[in-house]
């Protein structure tokens, strides 16, 4: 009963005609074209990353900022100068992300947070926590904890083959690392204590029909941002800030830490925030794992990427040929053309796609022959390194010990 009490809510949360971005759901306002940024940003009080922010960005890292960045897609923060103050006064930091290994692969939606912490890492030269949530996964999916924690073992090839370094790089699964180090329970109850149930079902919508288990996880979420979480990288010093990329469905959880973090003597982790991959049938949601339909998995293989591009992926182009060379096709709705605003890094020829396109010389054909060739050649090198990925190089990433680590001076 409690279980179709809870499915009913999700299920009028995925059917409201307003825009609803949760951890769980997200999709436009009836009506719009998209999902509505300056919304989010004004909704959630986070802060756009603007001119003098991304200007900020080059000179302290000394390099142009990531196509994400000069794009708009990593979009929005929280005390990313502190951050920056922190790198540039040779003050140490670290990066934490994660994943909630529900599905065998990830999708391409899943490689914008880990493509961009990769930039992030290498750029700072910092430490990265990846916290693999497969108790989260287990609580909220149809999954049993032993599978929830074996997909957090496959989920994690992919994100080994996205580049990190082995020496300056921790993945955990939750089940384990609670088995592992008593500063990770410790940190957990500290946090559970801060935050009432109330609060917690105003942050994220908790229904009374909701498990226990569920109602008690953000605080597993929020505490690898405290770097005592990890005595053997950090050793006991609160003072190591933590820099968090995700996407904007993550936010609440991070909310929560932030206003947790002073009270326990912690600094307030900074936030970086990307906008969606929206899905194959178009910018109104984002691709997600629970609707294959919707979404090119990194397993796909290089026939099924074209078949799902020209079958599902929606087109901004017109009805006819003779219109659509009359008055053009739609970039902001096009979805191939919005893929290869993530994909595709040459901004020239972004630019001259956009061009023809929008002037009609170019057809829906044509264009998503040009992202049937990015994501292909994409997905094959990535499909190359994971391969590449042996179990005991998981099993490197994935023990706890001392990383490489830029002490303070
Ligand atoms: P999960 O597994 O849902 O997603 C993993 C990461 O991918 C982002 N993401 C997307 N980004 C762009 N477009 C999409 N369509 C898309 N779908 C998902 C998510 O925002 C996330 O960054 N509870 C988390 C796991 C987690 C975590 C973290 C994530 C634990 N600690 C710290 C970020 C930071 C989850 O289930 O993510």
């Amino acid at each position: 009963m409690a279980e179709e009490q809870a499915q009913t809510e999700v299920k009028q949360q995925e059917d409201s005609e307003e825009q609803v971005v949760t951890p769980w759901v997200a999709h436009a306002g009836e009506g719009q074209t998209g999902i509505d940024y300056e919304k989010l940003i004004r909704q959630f009080g986070s802060q756009r990353i603007d001119g003098d922010m991304m200007q900020r960005i080059e000179s302290v890292t000394g390099q142009k900022p990531h196509h994400f960045l000069r794009r708009g897609i990593f979009f929005s923060h929280r005390d990313l100068a502190g951050t920056l103050d922190a790198y540039s006064s040779n003050k140490p930091f670290y990066l934490y992300t994660g994943r909630g290994p529900s599905s065998e692969s990830m999708h391409l939606g899943h490689l914008i947070p880990f493509m961009f912490t990769k930039y992030l890492q290498d750029v700072f030269d910092v430490p990265l926590v990846v916290q693999m949530t497969d108790d989260e996964k287990f609580l909220w999916k149809d999954l049993t904890v032993e599978e929830a924690h074996r997909l957090a073992f496959e989920n994690a090839k992919d994100i080994i083959a996205c580049g990190f370094d082995i020496e300056k790089t921790f993945i955990f699964s939750d089940i384990d690392y609670l088995s592992t180090e008593p500063s990770f329970y410790k940190n957990i109850l500290r946090a559970q204590k801060c935050v009432t149930v109330n609060q917690a079902k105003g942050i994220f919508g908790f229904q009374d029909s909701d498990c226990i288990g569920k109602i008690s996880f953000p605080a597993v979420q929020a505490v690898p941002s405290f770097s005592t979480t990890f005595p053997k990288i950090f050793g006991e010093s609160k003072d190591v800030q933590c820099l968090i990329p995700c996407a904007i469905d993550q936010d609440p959880y991070f909310r929560m830490t932030r206003d947790i973090a002073p009270r326990l003597g912690f600094h307030k982790p900074a936030i970086i925030h990307s906008s969606f991959f929206p899905a194959l049938q178009g910018p109104q949601s984002k691709m997600s794992a629970s609707d294959p339909t919707s979404s090119i998995f990194l397993t796909d293989t290089m026939d099924q990427i074209k078949n799902k591009i020209n079958k599902y992926a929606f087109s901004g182009g017109r009805d006819t040929k003779e219109e659509h060379e009359e008055f053009g096709g739609n970039t902001e709705l096009d979805i191939s053309y919005q893929y290869l605003t993530f994909f595709l890094e040459d901004d020239e020829k972004l630019t001259h796609i956009k061009k023809e396109y929008e002037s009609g010389r170019m057809l829906t054909g044509e264009l998503k022959k040009e992202l049937i060739s990015v994501l292909q050649a994409l997905v094959s090198k990535h499909q190359e390194r994971r391969k590449k990925v042996t179990d005991d190089i998981v099993k490197t990433f994935m023990s706890y010990r001392p990383l490489t680590f830029r002490a303070a001076e």
